[in-house]
């Protein structure tokens, strides 16, 4: 007689992957119709930069004709940070999106495929160093902020940390308040960072179509003088400020039109500089 082993349904995952580069999910929360985290299994081998995006998606539906199924992947950026054991996502959920249609649906136990190729410019490495970071977001653009407001280094590097998310509603706000809030009482930060890291922090959120405490686009808040009233700062420049911008397409050039007025000059991983830009999404 051979000895049995009790499978459940996570050893059952585990054992017998059926994705390439799959990964386990460990963990959803929905916030609305369009937005939602989860975190997922991190492959020992992987290491990357916080601030970097991967991809990742899930096997597309059979060809009609040949049966076949190709993974569908997406560009997401990681938004936990690099020492954290598990990886987290924060996504959207498009209802006629090719992945997110089905993304959306994922349990604990699921498999998802992760490509171990992190890239991107978020990075503090390609920032001169500086005072003050500013961290620009809209949407699920607050993403790759969400590894760099757990990231040692940025407090480290800096002695103000400002993040700025503008959503069109208030409920598109909170994976970000939440993570932040939570940065007060999490233990092993605090420990590695330094007791009360988190007081570095300004946080500004703003919403554009639902009434909140600050409404408008933090664009035109800026152009108006409001937002660095509200903050307390003066407007950026070269010497002090560096800054990451993460939005939509009109969002990013806007902000580095008004970054070139403000002398700031956009930096890479091979040429550091005062800033840099990535796409929240494709558009
Ligand atoms: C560098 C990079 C990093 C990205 N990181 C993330 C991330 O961390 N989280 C995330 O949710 N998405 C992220 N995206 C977008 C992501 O790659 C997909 O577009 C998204 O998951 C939707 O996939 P889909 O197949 O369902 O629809 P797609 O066919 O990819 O998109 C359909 C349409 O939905 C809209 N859309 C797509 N993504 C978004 C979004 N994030 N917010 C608002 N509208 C959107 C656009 O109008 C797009 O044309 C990133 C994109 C890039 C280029
Ligand atoms: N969010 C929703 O409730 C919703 C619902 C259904 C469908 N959609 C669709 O989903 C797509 C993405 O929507 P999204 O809300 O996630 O992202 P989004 O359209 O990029 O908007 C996110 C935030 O960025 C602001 N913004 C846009 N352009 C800007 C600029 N140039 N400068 C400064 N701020 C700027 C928006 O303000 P404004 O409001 O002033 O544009 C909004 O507050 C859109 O195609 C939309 O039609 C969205």
């Amino acid at each position: 007689m051979t000895e049995q082993t009790p499978v459940n349904e996570t050893t059952a995952v585990k054992a017998t992957p059926t994705l390439p580069d799959a990964q386990t999910v460990t963990e959803i929360e929905h916030y609305t119709d369009r937005l939602f985290r989860f975190r997922c299994t991190r492959p020992a081998s992987l290491r990357f930069r916080s601030g970097e995006f991967v991809m990742i998606g899930l096997m597309g539906d059979p060809h009609p004709e040949t049966g076949k199924r190709k993974p569908l992947l997406r560009a997401y950026s990681i938004a936990s940070p690099s020492w954290d054991e598990e990886l987290e996502f924060y996504s959207i959920k498009v209802q006629d999106g090719p992945l997110t249609s089905k993304l959306q649906h994922i349990q604990p136990g699921d498999e998802i495929i992760l490509r171990p190729k992190p890239v991107g410019t978020l990075v503090h490495d390609a920032l001169l160093p500086g005072k003050r970071i500013w961290f620009f977001a809209t949407g699920t653009g607050f993403a790759p902020f969400a590894s760099l407001l757990r990231e040692p280094q940025t407090y480290e590097d800096y002695d103000e940390v400002i993040i700025t998310h503008t959503c069109r509603e208030v409920g598109e706000l909170t994976y970000g308040r939440d993570l932040i809030e939570s940065l007060k009482t999490d233990e092993l930060l605090n420990e590695v960072i330094g007791e009360g890291f988190w007081k570095k922090i300004k946080y500004y959120p703003t919403t554009t179509r639902e009434e909140s405490p600050k409404m408008g686009r933090i664009t035109d808040l800026m152009k108006s003088g409001e937002a660095f009233k509200d903050l307390g700062v003066e407007p950026l420049n070269p010497e002090s400020d560096r800054a990451m911008i993460c939005g939509n397409l009109a969002f990013n050039l806007e902000l580095k039109e008004m970054f070139e007025e403000y002398g700031l000059e956009e930096g890479a991983n091979s040429k550091p500089a005062h800033y840099v830009v990535e796409k929240a999404f494709l558009d």
